[in-house]
């Protein structure tokens, strides 16, 4: 059966910076740059996104593109023990997929919410009681929460027809999904700097306090930013790389995808500190404090400063219509790869057939996170998915390329069919650097996690992420041991 491909160059780039760009660029970006150092948090972050991020990005668009599979297959022709780690990476795409179409779930309902500015007023308790209408603790699930539910519904609606048709329905997709967000964004930029104090925000965002830099968080903060921002890990750039030929450009095509999303951040801290200066003046707030709201930055700071401003329903829309544009790229690039696997294994099923059967597969696992106790436990999966399993899959996955393939010889690969050269130096950050800064990432979050329990939460609740993060990679041992004796016998 002859691959399926991207129709031209442009589409493959829309989709990559597409899975990219994400609730990552607009909100957890701006967040990191307000709570480690303002405009110094930039050099960490360009630092790792040269030495951490191209070359990994470019590693795994030429594993798919040489080895023409999914994420399974890839790692499999690469090594044949190896398969185990296509799984693993497969088992966090789909978990991940599940509560990020939670949160896009809530975005939709935000979007209905928009027209009348229902949160004016209120925006915390909205968001907490009248949203999510969230339990006290994570000990009480209390039930689903209809609206949520529907929502989530209606999510995973769209997003089967986004890839039901593999690379041809998400090729039409993107064309639109991927500049659209960004061209509200600009809309977004216009109302900003035309609100009185949103100079105070850009002079948060861009004033460098240079003593962050001497903070080791700071630093594996970016580290962990530029990995999460890149989607890589996943498998889905690998998945994407696999719809190439084989003798396609990866180099440059891994630059442009990598400067166009790093790019988007930068472009969106604009909007959220011109935002953010101009709700500082209006509510007496700190900067400081709204910048580093975290998680409800998105939901309750940002709705609430919509709430303020002239013509506040219009932009409400649009913020939430981006929202949902900028996610619905990365959910279904997720669901992708997971589809990928599953078509490349069972060859005789129709894409079609395989994507809904994705698609409710982890619309049902994503129920969970619909009760009134979703919040916490989304909190605590997407703890340990990212600071684990995507840690774990990045070590053995620069071990393989770098160790077992031969870094030297995927590079040769590489600039063989590349427009841009990869020079020397590439070898070096994939066979030394890279999984030793993952490792040492691996290390400090492990330590933190084992000295205190993450974020209070009861140790049975912590249990499930710590089964999150164990079981997968244990199989994946477990797998690579078989294979090896059976290699042997
Ligand atoms: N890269 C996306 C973002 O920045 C997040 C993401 C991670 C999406 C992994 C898909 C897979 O928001």
């Amino acid at each position: 059966m002859t691959r399926q491909r991207w129709s031209s160059r442009t589409v493959f780039i829309l989709a990559a910076v597409g899975s990219a760009v994400g609730l990552g660029n607009l909100w957890r970006f701006p967040y990191l740059v307000g709570k480690y150092g303002g405009g110094a948090f930039l050099i960490p972050y360009l630092i790792a996104l040269v030495l951490i991020g191209v070359p990994l990005l470019i590693l795994e668009l030429a594993v798919g593109q040489k080895m023409q599979q999914g994420v399974i297959g890839s790692y499999q022709k690469l090594n044949p023990s190896c398969g185990g780690l296509g799984l693993l990476a497969l088992i966090s795409s789909f978990i991940i997929v599940s509560y990020y179409a939670v949160v896009m779930a809530w975005s939709l309902i935000y979007l209905f919410a928009s027209f009348g500015v229902q949160w004016s007023g209120n925006a915390e308790s909205y968001f907490y009681q009248e949203v999510l209408q969230i339990s006290d603790s994570v000990n009480s699930l209390g039930g689903i929460n209809k609206s949520v539910l529907v929502a989530l519904l209606i999510i995973w609606i769209l997003v089967y027809f986004c890839i039901r048709q593999g690379t041809k329905s998400v090729g039409r997709v993107v064309r639109y999904t991927v500049p659209l967000p960004v061209i509200l964004l600009g809309a977004l930029l216009l109302r900003a700097v035309t609100l009185p104090g949103f100079i105070d925000g850009w002079a948060m965002y861009l004033t460098p306090d240079w003593r962050a830099l001497l903070n080791p968080e700071v630093w594996t903060a970016a580290f962990s930013q530029i990995f999460y921002t890149l989607s890589l890990a996943f498998g889905i750039m690998i998945t994407y790389g696999s719809y190439k030929d084989y003798d396609d450009d990866i180099a440059k095509n891994a630059w442009i995808t990598a400067l166009l999303n790093s790019g988007t951040s930068l472009f969106a801290g604009f909007v959220v500190f011109g935002v953010l200066g101009y709700m500082a003046g209006e509510t007496g707030t700190s900067l400081t404090e709204l910048a580093a709201s975290g998680p409800g930055l998105a939901f309750v700071v940002f709705p609430e400063a919509l709430s303020l401003m002239p013509l506040s329903g219009l932009f409400s829309l649009l913020f939430f219509l981006m929202l949902l544009l900028l996610g619905i790229d990365s959910a279904f690039s997720l669901a992708e790869a997971v589809n990928a696997a599953v078509v490349d294994r069972y060859q005789q099923l129709p894409i079609t057939k395989v994507s809904i059967i994705v698609c409710c597969a982890a619309a049902i696992a994503g129920v969970i996170y619909t009760t009134r106790a979703g919040l916490y436990l989304l909190d605590i999966v997407d703890h340990f998915i990212t600071s684990y399993n995507l840690l774990l899959v990045g070590i053995c996955q620069s071990i393989l390329v770098g160790w077992l393939y031969g870094a030297e010889k995927m590079r040769r690969y590489i600039n063989q069919v590349s427009d841009w050269q990869v020079g020397k130096w590439w070898n070096l950050a994939v066979k030394y650097f890279v999984p030793l800064v993952l490792v040492t990432l691996l290390v400090a979050q492990l330590s933190q996690d084992l000295k205190i329990s993450y974020e209070g939460y009861p140790a049975w609740a912590l249990a499930i992420g710590w089964v999150i993060a164990i079981i997968p990679f244990v199989v994946f041992l477990l797998l690579l041991i078989i294979n090896q004796s059976q290699k042997k016998a």
